[in-house]
This record gives structure tokens, sequence and C-alpha cells, in this order.
């Protein structure tokens, strides 16, 4: 049995999927039992409470596993005392930087930690920015054409989660990659106009970006409720330059034996999402 959490979320939902598809006994973490993702076994647990995890664990060999929670020591201990034989930490490249003044590169660095001082054989994934995260521009696409976004002049190699989900399902289980980190980007680096340009392509819309200025761009993600110490982290990373989430990897393509998606086919595979009426 593998227990996936983040279910309901892109890489997971992604993994849960592949997993159910193939035919290996799946456990789906969730918070809310009304909504279990297809294919899977739901079991009710927090990853903010580790002991609420004990049903969710029982019986699981593998267990792939979000980071950033209250506890992480605690949920590696809950893993530990259920006999789960490895672990698979979605961390992020930004661990790399080791910046624990960054609020989001220190979650990832503590979750390392706790991943590293368990006595449960892990894998740690670092994957670059998410195709997914063009999900935030799905009510703009359906006011109009134009896209407002932060850190125009900023590439990124962005990775599909179904990419991700398919380098999880590769290493669970598997010894060899005990002990083992694993940077992963897509295939390409990619501006924010890159990305609205192939978006238009695949939706036959004449979608254009507008830029936001720093000062825009800090106003824009307060106001959607972005807590201000991860605000000053994407500053950090995206306008002093601390991260560099431009680089192309080779990894996935070395684990899977075939190139990373592109975002056209991401964009294909769910252009559904931005098909709202717009006009
Ligand atoms: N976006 C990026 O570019 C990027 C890059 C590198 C790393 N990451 C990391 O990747 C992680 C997963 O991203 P994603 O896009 O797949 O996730 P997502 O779509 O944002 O979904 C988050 C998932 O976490 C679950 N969750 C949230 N709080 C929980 C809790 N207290 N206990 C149990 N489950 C909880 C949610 O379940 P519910 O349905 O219950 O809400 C949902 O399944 C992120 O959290 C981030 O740390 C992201």
């Amino acid at each position: 049995m593998i227990l996936v959490t983040g279910a309901t979320g892109h890489v997971g939902g992604e993994l849960t999927a592949r997993l159910a598809a193939s035919g290996r006994p799946v456990r789906a973490l969730v918070r809310n039992a009304a909504a279990p993702p297809a294919g899977a076994e739901a079991a009710v647990g927090d990853l903010d409470r580790p002991d609420s995890l004990r049903p969710a664990l029982k019986g699981a060999r593998g267990v792939f596993l979000l980071p950033g929670y209250a506890d992480m020591p605690g949920v590696l201990g809950e893993c530990a005392r259920a006999g789960v034989e490895h672990v698979v930490l979605l961390s992020s490249i930004a661990a790399a930087d080791g910046d624990m003044d960054n609020a989001i590169s220190r979650f990832m660095i503590l979750s390392e930690e706790a991943v590293r001082a368990s006595p449960v054989p892990w894998t740690i994934l670092r994957p670059s920015g998410f195709m997914s995260n063009t999900f935030q521009w799905t009510a703009q696409l359906a006011a109009g054409d134009v896209v407002r976004a932060p850190f125009p002049t900023v590439p990124v190699a962005m990775i599909d989660p179904y990419d991700i989900a398919a380098v999880a399902a590769r290493v669970l289980l598997d010894p060899a990659h005990h002990g083992r980190v694993h940077a992963l980007s897509g295939p390409e680096p990619l501006l924010p106009a890159d990305r609205v340009r192939l978006l238009g392509e695949v939706l036959g819309r004449p979608l254009r970006l507008d830029g936001l200025t720093d000062e825009e761009a800090r106003e824009e993600m307060a106001a959607d409720g972005t807590p201000p110490a991860y605000v000053d982290a994407f500053f950090r990373y995206y306008a002093d330059g601390t991260l560099d989430d431009s680089r192309v990897r080779p990894t996935v393509a070395e684990l899977l034996g075939r190139p990373p998606r592109t975002f056209t086919q991401w964009a294909t595979a769910h252009a559904d999402a931005f098909q709202e009426d717009h006009r």
C-alpha cells in the first residue's frame, strides 16, 4: 500500500491516478472524506496533526509526502512507527539555497532535515516551479485576453506535475533511490510571456501579457492573501535573484526514459480550465 498525501492537489492527484491506473494499491490522504479521489481508497488525516495520520499509515509501505507542515519530525515519527519502508518527499529546488531567512526555503529545508534525520529510507524530489501555477490566471482569462503577472523578466524551467508524479511513482519502493536527491525541471526555460503565447496558441485566443511592476506585484500578492513572509520570499528569489529556476536538468529524461512534457502539452491537457466564457 502506498499513501499519497496532497492527493486532491496537482502532484498528489496525478500520482494517485497513476498508481491506481497501474493497479498498485493506493490510499489517498484527505481532510474531507466527502471528496475522495477516484480509484483510491481514502483515509482522513491532517498533516499538521501527526497522530491523526495513524489510520492512514496502517499497512503503508511507501509514503509520498508534502513539505512544510507544523511538525514534520512528528510526521516522520509516525511513518517510522507504522513500519513505512520508503518516504518520497516533495521538496523544491529552493531548498538548495540554504537560506533560512527565506520563509519558503526555510520550510523546505526543515522538511528535508526531518526526512534525513528519520530512520525511514527516503528520496527527496526538488522540482522547479510548476506549470500548474498557470491556473492562477484562470479568473483573468475568464474575464478577457490580458494576463497581468509578476516578474515578467524571470525565466523558469517549469515542470508539469504529471512528470513529478511519474518520477515519484518510478522511485517509490525502489531501494536504488534511497538517500538520493533528484533535482527536476521541465524541458525549457519560459518567461511569463512565453506561457501566455503558448497558452493562447492552444486556446486559439489572442492572449497578451501585461507585466506587473514590482510595486504592483507586491500589492496584487497582498490582495490575493499571500502571507507577507511569502511575498518577501518570492521577491528574494525573483527580484533579488537568489534563485535561478531557469536551469534545465536531465533528471526526468534519465529516470523516465522520455523527455519531460512541454508547456504546450500541459496547456492542452488542461485547456478546459481556461475555456470559461470570456466574452
Ligand atoms: N507550485 C510550485 O511551483 C511548487 C514548486 C516546488 C514545490 N512545491 C510544493 O509542492 C506542494 C504540492 O503542490 P501541489 O500544487 O501539488 O498542491 P496543491 O494543488 O496546492 O494542493 C495542496 C494539497 O495539500 C493538501 N493539504 C493542505 N493542507 C493539508 C493538511 N494540513 N493535511 C493534509 N493535507 C493537506 C490539500 O488537501 P485538501 O484537499 O484537504 O485541501 C491538497 O491536496 C506545495 O505544497 C509546495 O510546498 C510547489
